[in-house]
């Protein structure tokens, strides 16, 4: 379904994505890890579209189209949505202004407020509530309830559970299981390996700008052992 084929990123002169290729198939859940500054946002932000980094050279192919040269918008038109990195909340505008940022609050179609309000009731009951006044599990759900809105049919997670108290990052995980079970795929960046086994089928791990390992999930669970020294965990 999404398919990255030997992708060159670039911050100026700075090679920050060095051919990384990956797969992420129907209704899949990927984890991409690698410990900080080994390109995991700029491989994200290639995906999408944004202006930087650069992308030179290399494919992203989605449902069999070329993606390389689309504009994020387009390609969020495609229904993949992103989850960016730090939450980009708008400070000044309540949870309902942030879900209807791009779809009409009457939509009946796909996903609703409701709908999401359903997902993270936390967030019906704070709906008036503006981007600077919620915790930070309540941002990151609103972060997702907001990518949720256009109908993806892949979402982009660029560490969701970064800064969350261990209870939050459970609650999450509970809720990329329900989307997959709905149909979604995600690509999931992730620094915790652990918490990356419990929710993804496939893990890839990125160093300076390449795939240098991919696996199962289901075989890693039983052998971390041979990730951590890409990831320095122990
Ligand atoms: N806007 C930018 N301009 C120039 N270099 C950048 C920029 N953003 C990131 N970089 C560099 O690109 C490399 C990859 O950064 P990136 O943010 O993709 O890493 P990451 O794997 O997402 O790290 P983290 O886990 O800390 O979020 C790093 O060396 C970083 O310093
Ligand atoms: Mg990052």
């Amino acid at each position: 379904m999404l398919e990255i084929n030997d992708l060159h990123s670039f911050y100026g002169d700075a090679h920050v994505v060095q051919g990384a290729s990956l797969t992420v198939r129907d209704r899949e859940v990927v984890a991409l890890l690698g410990r900080n500054g080994m390109g995991k946002t700029s491989l994200i932000r290639s995906i999408m579209g944004l202006a930087l980094p650069q992308v030179r050279s290399g494919n992203v192919s989605w449902k069999g189209e070329a993606l390389v040269g689309l504009k994020s918008h387009q390609i969020a038109r495609r229904k993949i949505a992103l989850v960016p990195q730090g939450r980009r909340l708008f400070p000044s505008l309540t949870v309902t202004e942030h879900l209807t940022l791009l779809k009409s609050a009457r939509a009946t179609e796909g996903w609703t407020v409701e709908r999401v309000f359903e997902l993270f009731p936390r967030l019906a009951e704070r709906r008036q509530h503006r981007g600077n006044q919620l915790s930070g599990g309540e941002r990151q759900m609103l972060a997702v309830g907001r990518a949720l809105m256009i109908d993806p049919e892949l979402i982009l997670m660029d560490e969701p559970s970064e800064g969350l108290a261990p209870v939050m990052v459970q609650h999450l995980e509970d809720i990329i299981a329900k989307l997959r079970e709905q149909g979604l795929a995600i690509l999931l960046v992730e620094q915790n390996l652990y918490s990356a086994l419990s929710v993804a089928d496939r893990v890839y791990v990125l160093e300076t700008g390449k795939v240098v390992f991919e696996a199962p999930a289901a075989a890693l669970a039983d052998d971390p052992s041979s990730m951590t020294r890409f990831l320095g965990v122990h």
